[in-house]
């Protein structure tokens, strides 16, 4: 799939946008603080509905403003959409083809985008969190249901922890019946999670583990393993995990109350990752961790590919300049027309690569772009 078309109105520093893009490389020169990327956090927007950099959608209007939107058209092999957003004051408003959607999860998923950004190069060493997140956004791109389960995992875990708090020191007898309830579905909920990250980190697996190989030249053999909070494993079926999560819910019930929080389930799930073996959020050096970074994002690219029969958009936010020159060509030679990408950087100085000659190339300048070439 590709995008056509890119229109921003008040977005960020970009008063006025109206761009036109071909199906291949774009590259976006531009000194710090120019708009790259805001202009890559418009792309995003398109995908997931939300910015990959603020939870809060205010920031993205132009200051003074009251509204900001975001317009694309975006061919797909079956055919073009038109996608749309509008921020306000007032929230959020996103349309496909014209038509408001009534729910984000109606609306995300039909572009797909992977993004790679320095943040990303954290993916390894930093906390959970970001691995999980890596984990839902990977499976939401290519699963609505189950943007669906996760999101009625999530409130039911609320509630649950609403409920827990209110229960310390002295629970009440209807509040030991509703906690049994939100166990249940809690359970039924993170079953479901549960069984279909462990389906997804297998698929990754089996991508990332090639080109991780290919990258370290038959060096380094990556494994990736779910680590979840409850005691499950991937042979389990959905109700052998649903009936080990109700257990686990049962055996620290009292500790929970005491704490106010649902210890066990999907948000407190982790994933490790082995480079031969040895795991690579302790023993990896730097470069390790920005390989398999890269791995990761690059085999997102093919499972997306694998699942869907067209490639996402790829979003490349200040990454060249990160990785070493084998890591730049390896990451250059595999985006080769195949894929339509939108490259940032302050400077292509020392990058010879036929995949940035031929691209097409804008310069950005508050809030502008210009087609060079
Ligand atoms: N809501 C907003 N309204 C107007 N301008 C904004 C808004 N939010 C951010 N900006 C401006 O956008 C600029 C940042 O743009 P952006 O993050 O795209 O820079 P960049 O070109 O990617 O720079 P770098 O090379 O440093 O990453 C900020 O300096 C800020 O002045
Ligand atoms: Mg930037």
């Amino acid at each position: 799939m590709y995008i056509r078309t890119l229109r921003l109105k008040q977005f960020r520093n970009y008063d006025r946008l109206d761009l036109q893009v071909e199906n291949k490389v774009n590259l976006i020169l531009g000194e710090n603080a120019q708009g790259k990327t805001n202009l890559m956090e418009a792309i995003y927007m398109l995908a997931f509905a939300k910015s990959h950099r603020t939870a809060n959608d205010k920031e993205l209007i132009q200051w003074n403003q009251d509204f900001a939107v975001i317009d694309a058209e975006l061919e797909k092999k079956n055919g073009h959409a038109t996608l749309g957003i509008v921020l306000s004051s007032k929230g959020k408003k996103t349309k496909i083809n014209h038509l408001e959607q009534q729910k984000l999860s109606d609306f995300v998923g039909t572009m797909n985008v992977v993004m790679f950004a320095p943040e990303d190069l954290h993916l390894i060493k930093g906390g959970p969190r970001l691995r999980r997140r890596f984990i839902d956004m990977g499976i939401g791109q290519i699963s609505t249901v189950y943007l669906h389960d996760l999101s009625l995992y999530q409130r039911i875990l609320k509630q649950r922890n609403q409920l827990l708090k209110s229960m310390f020191p002295v629970p009440q007898e209807d509040q030991e019946i509703m906690l049994d309830i939100l166990s249940e579905q809690l359970s039924v909920a993170a079953a479901k999670v549960i069984e279909r990250r462990f389906a997804f980190l297998r698929l990754l697996e089996k991508w990332s583990r090639e080109i991780h190989e290919e990258i370290t030249r038959q060096s380094e053999t990556l494994t990736i393993r779910y680590q979840p909070s409850c005691n499950v494993s991937e042979e389990m079926d959905l109700s052998m995990i649903e009936k080990r999560m109700k257990e686990t819910l049962e055996r620290d019930k009292q500790q929970e109350i005491r704490r106010g929080l649902t210890l066990t389930g999907p948000h407190r799930d982790d994933m490790s990752l082995f480079i031969n073996g040895k795991e690579v959020q302790v023993y990896g050096s730097q470069g390790q961790q920005r390989t398999v970074a890269l791995s990761l994002k690059l085999a997102e690219i093919e499972l997306i590919y694998d699942s869907i029969g067209e490639y996402p958009i790829l979003l490349l936010d200040d990454v060249l300049s990160e990785l070493d020159h084998h890591r730049q060509t390896h990451l250059l030679n595999a985006i080769q027309s195949k894929v339509q990408t939108f490259v940032t950087t302050t400077s292509v100085d020392g990058i010879e690569h036929q995949t940035l000659q031929e691209a097409t190339t804008f310069y950005a300048k508050e809030g502008t772009l210009t087609k060079m070439k």
